[in-house]
This record gives C-alpha cells, structure tokens and sequence, in this order.
C-alpha cells in the first residue's frame, strides 16, 4: 500500500511536460505543447500535453492520462510502479504502509531471486564471451546459427558451464545464499547435494516487460537423446510461465510502434527475426497462448500475426489459439512456412530483405487462413464441407464487436460461395446460445422479452460490403432497403417511413453513386403515390440500374432464421419492430458519418500549424466527439472518450 498523500505529492511534482519531455521532444504552441506521438507512427504532431491541465492526448490514437498513465503507458508498467518510478526520478520516497509482514516477506524474497538472477545472468554472459568453454562450445554455436554480436548483447545470451558446481561454487564465494539460489530454481537438488540446474547449455534468459531476467530457457549442444533439447526455468516467485513472453522487454516499443504483435514458437524465432529487423516479434515457448499471454499483447496492441511453423499438425493444434485471440478482440492474422520450416530457419535461408517480403505477401486474415487450410483437408466432401462452416462460424460468433462479425461474415460468404442468410442464422443460434450461457452465468434475472430486445438489436444484418470494407455504403444500402421494402408503412402517428428517412438523413450527404440516384428516384415517385408499396413498380423499371438494384435490395432481405424457434425464443419480425429498426439504422449511419468527420477532423488538426486554426480545430473536435457520444449513447455503444 502507497500512502494517497505520497500519490499525490508525486502527481504535483511529476509535471506532465516533463515528464513526457524525457520521451519526446515538446514543442509550444499556444496554451499546449504538442509532439509526435510515441505511441503510435505519425509524421505530423498530433499528440498535445497540457501543463495546466496536468493530461497528455494523442488525437490521433486516442490515447490520454496523468504522468503516472504516462509512464505505466510507455514503460508497460502496472500504477503501483509507475508510482515507484517516478518517485525515484523526483527524490520522493515512496514508503510501503501497512504492508504486512508476510507481504514484506514476500518483496524481499522476489528481490533477493532478481538479484541472484541477474548475477546469473552476467555470468552465463561472461562465460560464453571469456572462458574457453563458453567461446569454443557456446559462442560458436551462436556464431553457426548466424546470430551476430549485437543480438547476443541484446537478448543477453550466455553459456553455463559443464562442470555442475560452476555457478554455484561463484555465487557462494560473492556472498549469495544459497536458499535464494534454490528458490529461484538456478540450483536443483540431487541426493541431498546442490547443483547446477543449467549444465553445459547456452543460455537464453526470459525478461521481464521491464527487462530484469526472471528465469532461463537453456538449450542442449550436441545431441543427446536422453537429454530435453530446452531446459527450462521452473515455475517460480518470479516466474509464472503462463504470464510471460519471450522477447517482450525487447520487442515492446516496436510492437506499439508498428501497432503489430509477431508471435512465435521459439525463441530462435525471435532472434533471427529481431536481427533480421523485425524486432515486433515475441514468442510463446513451445506451449499453448494463455490469456494472460494475449491480454499482455493487448497493452501494445490489437493487433496480432501468428507465425506457424510449417507443419500441419501443429497448425491445427494451434486454432485453438486464434479462438483465444478472438475471443480477448484481437485482430488476428497469420503467416505459414514451407513444409520442414520454422521462420527461424526460413529467414536465415532466403535473408532478411526476402524474409520481409514474404511476410507481407503471405500474409492472411484468421478467417481465410483457417478456411484455406480446413478446405483443402476436407477436399470435395459436403459433409465436412457443412462441419467446416460450423467451426468457422463458431469462431467468428466469439467476436465481441458486431460490426467486424458482419464484415468477417460477409467474407466467409463469399470465400465459401454460400448464402450470406444461412451463415446468419448460424451465427444467430450461436449467440443466442452463447447469450443464455452468459445470462445463466450472470444470474441476472432479465424480465421476459429482454433477451429478444438484445438481440434484436445485436444480430448482425447484412451488409453488402462495396469495396473495400466500406461500411457506410453498408448502412446506405440497408437505408435504401428499409425505403423500398417499408417507405409506404406509417410508423407513428401516420408518418410514412420515407419521410422519417429522407428527413432524418436529410443533413447526412449519401455519397455519390447507386444508392444516392435510388433515394432521389424512390422519393419522386413516393410523392406521386404517397402510400403506394413501391416495389413492384421498381423491381419492373424502366432503367436497368434502378431495377437491378430493386431486385438485390428485396432478395436479400432476411427472413429470421427458424433457428431461433428452436430455442424457444419468439422474436418478432422486421415488420413488426419496423420502427425500432428504422429509427437504429438511422442512428448508425449518423454515427458512421459523425466518425468520418472526425477523422477527416483530426486530418486537418494534425497538419494545421496556425495556433487559431488548431484551437477551431479542436473545438471542432471536442463537439463532434459529444454528438458521437449522444448518438452512440442511443445506439448503446461504448465510445472511447476524448
Ligand atoms: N521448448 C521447450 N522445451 C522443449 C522443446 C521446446 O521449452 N523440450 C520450447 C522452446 O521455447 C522452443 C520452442 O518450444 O524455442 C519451440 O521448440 P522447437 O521448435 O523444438 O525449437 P526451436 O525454437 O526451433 O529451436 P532450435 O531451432 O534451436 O532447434
Ligand atoms: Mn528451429
């Protein structure tokens, strides 16, 4: 526990500018001072920091908050060391209270085991930069897999002696206790005698995200099949496996900067990648992702490639994996070898320029990735074929966010060549099921009927995806459907829904094309005919365009899936909630187009140098964000706040 008045003296001493001006370099304009944002890639200053405000906010990631968010932000520290931090940097003490005594304990125990680990750690260095053994054995292997000098620095590679007693008997002799030893799993036990864990092996210390050794993968020379090929650190105070990542200390800033995570196997896989200049890279040692894996990913970014090694068994082990991504909001993509290859061996047989490429090219969306490889195992079969869409659609049904469950959706219906319907109504019972779980395990007693207004509103439409994955023709087109399908229904109080739609998106410019010329023609024929079904006479038009567009527009209009009779949920259809659909689809192309002028805003503010303009700019800003808030507040969607 750290005392509110130690928090607060640090706050008021921290001054946001100076803080963050050991990181970037601030300059003034008007009341703010403004600089390139560390936290993501930018040519042009977007990120402003407030003396007088005490705050830090990047327009263009979004990201904002004290100098202690700061510092747990850019170190990837937890608050309680982001406070420690600054308090060392102000001279401020920073006293544990009321830390109990086993607590105290406990800190001191972790303390002495990083402190035995880091000796380690520079002796395993020394002995395979100066000892014979190290240099002839360690060293030359490093030197043959092509791992040069400046990686060995970097990820602080080593060598541990043959003898058994090496590391033990140096220890000793510097003081260390041998408990610690022990504890910090550096000494095993045999026969009641202690020795060396680590024999005759070099040496690859795990990091911490503030880069202090935590524990040691040690890999065997030569080949002895009795032996493990790695020889791990055993679960420790310091070390919990499942908690960690190879390589994230090294590879973090990168990570942040290229808004990417590259995630392996092994740890030669992060070194030759690192030193081929891909230093994004971390890897998760030979096991399963845990969560705590991913959501460490996740404090850097959304944004995850999976490499595979190229086998096929492994790969399918591993879907496990991108259903774990999935399931934490990562967009996952991934990248799979020639058959025999880890990226390790791959990069150092094409080079490092080739390696980049492939990586670029090779790359592949979760969805097409496992559809490839699940496709070409069931071969012509329509029974797997039909298993396939299943698996498939399971996964997509484990992302949180709507609109990319439409978009992946839309994806999987054309690369199957299947109705974009039958998809949906797969995907429906799935979250309906997976609802009810949540619902059950919640024990939240929601009234009748509350559970078809959820999903009423949830479930995803079909959106035609013009282009690339531009969604607000998604929602023009669902506007133009509503009008042909409803425009002639009065909702309330006899309005007509093409008049609800032409007024309510009367301040919302259509882009130019197909869907503006149908809203113009429908509306002058509405006029001629209030109240007449408009359908018939458009599917039967005289231009080619306006009919064909007619035809898509009412052909694709879903039909709620019997699936959702199976599980006993009476949902009612389109006609029936015709209002609350018209009223949110609305919504949301206002909020796509609020979202657009945003950033359109946010263009303009990052290239102004005038001090008025960028004031008008931000002005501009700050209230298209609160319309965003009330239209997203309606549509019951979470808005980051700025
Ligand atoms: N691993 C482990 N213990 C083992 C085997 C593997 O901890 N007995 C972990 C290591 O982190 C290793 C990763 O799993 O890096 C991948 O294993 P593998 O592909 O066998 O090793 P490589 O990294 O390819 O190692 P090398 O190229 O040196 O053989
Ligand atoms: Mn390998």
């Amino acid at each position: 526990m750290i005392s509110r008045q130690v928090i607060d003296q640090i706050r008021e001493t921290a001054r946001i500018e100076e803080v963050v001006g050991d990181y970037v370099s601030l300059k003034r304009k008007g009341q703010n001072q403004w600089a390139c944002c560390p936290f993501h890639q930018e040519k042009s200053p977007s990120f402003s920091v407030s003396p007088s405000k005490g705050i830090f906010k990047c327009f263009g990631c979004g990201k904002s908050g004290d100098s202690i968010g700061f510092i747990m932000e850019i170190e990837g520290l937890g608050y309680l060391e982001a406070i420690r931090a600054l308090g060392k940097k102000y001279g401020i003490e920073v006293k544990e209270e009321e830390q109990s005594s086993e607590a105290q304990q406990e800190q001191n125990e972790r303390e002495a085991q990083l402190i035995a680990m880091n000796f380690a750690c520079r002796y395993y260095e020394t002995q395979l930069k100066e000892a014979e053994e190290g240099q002839s054995i360690g060293l030359s292997y490093f030197k043959e897999r092509g791992f040069n000098s400046q990686t060995i620095e970097t990820f602080q590679l080593g060598y541990s002696p043959a003898s058994g007693q090496a590391l033990h008997e140096e220890a000793l002799a510097k003081g260390y206790q041998e408990q610690i030893l022990l504890n910090a799993g550096l000494l095993s036990e045999s026969n009641g005698r202690l020795y060396d864990r680590f024999r005759g092996r070099v040496m690859f210390p795990i990091h911490n995200v503030s880069g202090k050794v935590i524990a040691f993968g040690a890999r065997m020379m030569g080949n002895d099949k009795n032996q493990p090929k790695y020889l791990n650190s055993p679960e420790t105070l310091l070390y919990h496996k499942k908690n960690i990542l190879y390589g994230i200390a090294q590879a973090r800033q990168a990570i942040r900067q290229k808004d990417n995570c590259y995630l392996t196997e092994g740890y030669t896989d992060v070194l030759t990648l690192h030193q081929a200049g891909v230093s994004n890279v971390v890897a998760s040692s030979g096991t399963s992702l845990t969560e705590e894996q991913i959501r460490l990913i996740k404090r850097y970014t959304d944004n995850v490639t999976v490499l595979y090694d190229g086998d096929q068994a492994g790969i399918k082990a591993s879907f496990r994996g991108i259903d774990l991504l999935l399931q934490e909001g990562l967009n996952v993509r991934a990248v799979t070898f020639p058959d025999g290859e880890d990226p390790d061996s791959y990069c150092r047989k094409v080079g490092a320029d080739a390696f980049q490429a492939y990586l670029q090219v090779e790359v592949r969306d979760f969805m097409s990735f496992m559809l490839g490889i699940k496709l070409a195992e069931a071969g012509k079969d329509p029974l797997k074929k039909a298993e396939i869409v299943g698996e498939i659609v399971s996964s997509i049904a484990l992302i949180d966010d709507t609109i990319k469950r439409a978009v992946y959706l839309k994806e999987c219906s054309i690369q199957l060549q299947m109705a974009e319907d039958v998809l949906i109504a797969e995907l429906n019972k799935r979250l309906i099921k997976k609802r009810k779980e949540d619902k059950q395990r919640k024990e939240l007693d929601l009234p009748e009927g509350v559970v078809n207004a959820v999903t009423t509103l949830d479930y995803v439409q079909p959106q035609p995806i013009i282009g690339a994955l531009d969604l607000r023709s998604g929602y023009e087109r669902e506007i133009c459907r509503l009008l042909l399908s409803y425009g002639h229904i009065s909702v309330d109080e006899g309005r007509f829904v093409v008049d609800y739609l032409f007024e309510e998106t009367g301040d919302v410019p259509f882009m130019a094309g197909p869907f503006q010329e149908f809203m113009l023609a429908y509306q002058s024929e509405a006029m001629l005919k209030p109240g007449t079904d408009l359908s018939p006479y458009f599917m039967a038009h005289e231009r080619e365009d306006l009919r064909k567009m007619a035809i898509e527009l009412l052909s694709s209009r879903y039909e709620i899936s019997e699936a959702w009779k199976e599980h006993d949920i009476e949902v009612p259809r389109e006609q029936d909630i015709l209002s609350h659909v018209v009223v949110t689809t609305v919504l949301r192309l206002k909020w796509q187009h609020i979202r657009k002028l945003i950033e359109e805003n946010q263009k303009v503010l990052q290239s102004s140098e005038i001090e008025e303009e960028t004031d008008l700019h931000q002005k501009i800003h700050f209230e298209l964000k609160q319309t965003e808030k009330e239209l997203a507040g309606k549509l019951g969607i979470v808005v980051a706040g700025r």
